[in-house]
């Protein structure tokens, strides 16, 4: 699998010197994992400056950053933590029309079905859920929300006539038979994802289930797409499953840039808790994403590994082994010998926006450790932002900050409620209903 520009052996040289000032230590044994609330016993750290990835002299201009920094980081993230996925749309592409009606959300919206392909028809289909603005495209393009779902289309609201999931979904059995279960499910996440008020915001909203790219459990990587592009175990380099379903968003927006409603280029990825993850490494590597969003994303997703407080990175991937790839398991229990951190999976979302949530009784993500990655992301937004983010204190609860970089912590638990789509909403109209540039001219649409 190819990757991107940077030469292997400057960038394993950088690595090596790096990881020798930063040596592995002999982590503890942990039989019984228990986390630390504490913040008095989190242990001292440095973050890597992200204008000097692997070191060397600081990064100060836009074009700099784009030729040095960013492969260089993206390349760092890749080999050390999510994997290298394969590049672009695969030769055997196909998005098929399913089905559609015309009076979904009390007449609001046009629902339509799609069924997704990487293989002519062969390996995982996935079953795309999409909600049009009927008012608003008969006028124009429009914009669109894009995230993954746990537990099927059909959790989405509570009419019917929504397909069931086939297959695995999260919590179900693992050999597929999940039919009762899924028809139980209908409606139930109707709240999480509010698209009557994302539709009247004049929004689509399109979805599909994270099990139909690559259900969420260790099978040695037998199922969903990576057979189809990776023969036996993934490479210790190669991609997990978070990559994967980061790989499936991007060939989703394939299918969305095929749908005339849609305007492609302005597209906000969403995703929550292992989903966020997944929407943040769709954001960093897939740079046709207009705004990123992280829902209470946590460990391996917004928040700084290097804190090692609530979940850490030892914990995460012997709970999730399939997650990550095989490289991140070296720095179990080692989070001070880890040659980069979140914040740097943020910066590769720069100059575009991203937004980062969290909730005030999810310590087990670490909102501070969320809130400080975007802090720590700044310095390269500032690159081409005059005050991309502009706070250093932690908000209150209920309260959105930032510009180019959102956040709020809502008051509550792990989940993502009709609050939280309430300030997106917000940070959606400013940032994907104009025309905005990416790279370095973009521009802030702010007065
Ligand atoms: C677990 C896991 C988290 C993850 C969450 C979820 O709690 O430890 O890392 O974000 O599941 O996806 O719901």
């Amino acid at each position: 699998m190819k990757l991107c520009a940077i030469s292997t052996a400057a960038f394993r040289v950088a690595l090596a010197t790096f990881l020798a000032v930063a040596p592995l230590s002999e982590g503890q044994n942990h039989k019984k994992f228990v986390p630390n609330y504490d913040e008095g016993k989190i242990p001292a750290y440095t973050l890597p400056d992200p204008l000097a990835p692997l070191g060397g002299a600081r990064i100060e201009t836009t074009a700099d950053w784009e030729e040095r920094g960013r492969p260089a980081t993206l390349r760092l993230l890749t080999e050390q933590m999510y994997g290298k996925m394969p590049v672009g749309k695969p030769d055997g592409f196909k998005v098929v029309l399913d089905q559609e009606v015309t009076d979904a959300l009390h007449g609001k919206a046009i629902r339509r079905e799609y069924l997704v392909s990487f293989a002519d028809g062969q390996g995982p289909v996935v079953r795309l859920l999409l909600y049009l603005p009927k008012k608003e495209i008969v006028n124009s393009k429009v914009p669109a929300f894009l995230g993954l779902n746990f537990r099927g289309n059909q959790c989405v609201e509570s009419d019917p006539r929504i397909t069931l999931n086939e297959g695995y979904v999260l919590g179900g059995k693992k050999d597929g038979d999940n039919k009762a279960m899924a028809e139980k499910l209908r409606g139930s996440a109707a709240a999480r994802w509010s698209a009557e008020l994302i539709i009247d915001q004049g929004f689509a909203l399109a979805t599909a289930c994270c099990g139909n790219i690559d259900p969420d459990f260790h099978d040695g990587f037998k199922n969903g797409v990576h057979p189809l592009f990776t023969k036996g175990a993934p490479n210790p380099d190669e991609w997990g499953t978070v990559s994967a379903w980061a790989w499936g968003l991007s060939r989703l927006l394939d299918a969305l840039e095929g749908i005339v409603e849609i305007d492609a280029e302005r597209v906000g990825v969403i995703g929550h808790s292992r989903l966020g993850k997944a929407s943040l490494w769709a954001g960093a590597t897939d740079e046709r994403f207009r705004l990123v969003i992280s829902n209470n994303s946590g460990c391996g997703g917004a928040a700084l590994s290097k804190r090692a407080i609530g979940e850490t990175v030892g914990r995460i991937n012997r709970s999730f082994p399939h997650w990550f790839n095989g490289n991140f398991k070296q720095y179990n229990e080692k989070e001070a010998a880890l040659p980069f951190d979140q914040h740097q999976l943020i910066s590769l979302i720069a100059p575009r926006a991203v937004y980062v949530a969290s909730a005030t009784k999810d310590q087990w993500a670490d909102p501070k450790g969320e809130f400080l990655s975007l802090i720590h992301a700044e310095p390269v937004y500032r690159l081409y932002h005059d005050a991309p983010f502009g706070f250093t204190e932690e908000p209150k609860p209920g309260r959105r900050v930032g510009r180019v970089m959102g956040f709020h912590l809502r008051e509550g638990k792990h989940n993502v409620t009709p609050e939280d789509w309430n300030h997106y909403l917000k940070f959606g109209n400013r940032w994907l209903k104009r025309a905005v540039k990416s790279g370095s001219d973009a521009v802030d649409p702010e007065p």
